[in-house]
């Protein structure tokens, strides 16, 4: 049974084949009401979140089927001790597809291997987060119209930021690709992200705590939250986490183009002042993010039934 616990388990043809299908809904979505007719989604998520949950749940009603929802540890058998093991197993006999949150890295994968339906990770610890990476790869694709020869920054929590681990995955099979690292110093990178990915495929990449320096060179800019609820102590997370606030004058030399983005939600990352400015993109990220986990359902639930 397939499953996408990485952005990895798709191909680059595959991102293609959701970014088109993607592009179909968004110009003929009624083509789509009853693709999903009579399937059920279960979204299990035990770690909070607005947009992944709703916008999977969305996006399955949008193709005609149905959800089943767990929030929370706390009203599901997962209190009383459950495994993800057993969970996944009997989610399996509900429903036909799972999206699944959990605070514990790999947490998604154990659920793939035990479960009869495919399981989509909607985050999983700070390991990664392959669907925000959807929406965001629509995102550069819409603005940018492709993904070769850009400059992209990457600013914040770099460390537990899964969005920014699964947005550098993707990115490093496209060409040209140079990655600007912003972040404190204990926020840096993982080595195994830079290992596995940046320094194996030798992607151009520099790593700077000043982002109003390399600024002007970005073609994207990816802002992220620091992750508060990953820290060991709270005197680490408010010491850094202001320490990056893009504001109107911080854009003065950026490129008139630059798309910036930031997977949400946002604490002080963002002066609201910059969300009327037409080269702020996050919330064209959220909408994108149905379109793709529409696109992301279609396929795997096709792919289940061949
Ligand atoms: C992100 C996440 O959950 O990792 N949010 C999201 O899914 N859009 C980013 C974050 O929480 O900072």
């Amino acid at each position: 049974m397939r499953s996408i616990i990485d952005i990895l388990d798709l191909s680059v043809a595959e991102l293609d084949e959701l970014l088109a299908v993607a592009t179909d809904i968004i110009a003929q979505p009624d083509q789509y009401r009853d693709a999903c007719a009579h399937k059920k989604l279960a979204t299990l998520f035990f770690e909070p979140s607005t947009r992944t949950r709703l916008s999977f749940e969305a996006a399955m009603y949008e193709l005609g089927g149905n959800v089943l929802s767990v929030t929370g540890g706390a009203t599901s058998s997962v209190a009383k001790g459950e495994s993800i093991a057993d969970t996944a197993k009997t989610v399996s006999c509900y429903a036909d597809i799972i999206a699944m949150r959990h605070p514990k890295e790999g947490a998604a994968l154990v659920a793939a291997r035990n479960a009869s339906i495919p399981v989509i990770n909607a985050g999983d610890g700070g390991h990664c987060h392959p669907t925000q990476t959807l929406a965001d790869l629509l995102t550069i694709y819409r603005e940018k119209g492709g993904f070769d020869g850009l400059t992209i920054g990457l600013c914040g929590d770099l460390k537990f930021g899964r969005t920014v681990h699964s947005l550098i995955n993707a990115m490093s099979r496209y060409h040209n690709i140079r990655f600007i690292l912003v972040s404190p110093q204990e926020l840096k990178l993982p080595s195994y992200v830079k290992n596995d990915t940046l320094k194996k495929y030798g992607l151009p990449y520099t790593q700077t705590t000043d982002l109003q320096e390399l600024l002007p060179e970005m073609d994207v800019l990816y802002m992220t939250r620091v992750q508060r609820e990953r820290f060991f102590n709270e005197e680490d997370y408010l010491r850094l986490k202001d320490t990056y606030i893009l504001t109107p004058d911080k854009l003065r030399n950026a490129k008139q183009d630059l798309c910036i983005m930031h997977p949400l939600p946002r604490v002080n990352e963002i002066s609201v002042a910059i969300d009327d400015d037409p080269r702020a993109c996050y919330f064209k990220q959220v909408l994108n993010g149905k379109y793709m986990r529409m696109a992301l359902i279609l396929k795997l639930l096709k792919e289940a039934a061949l």
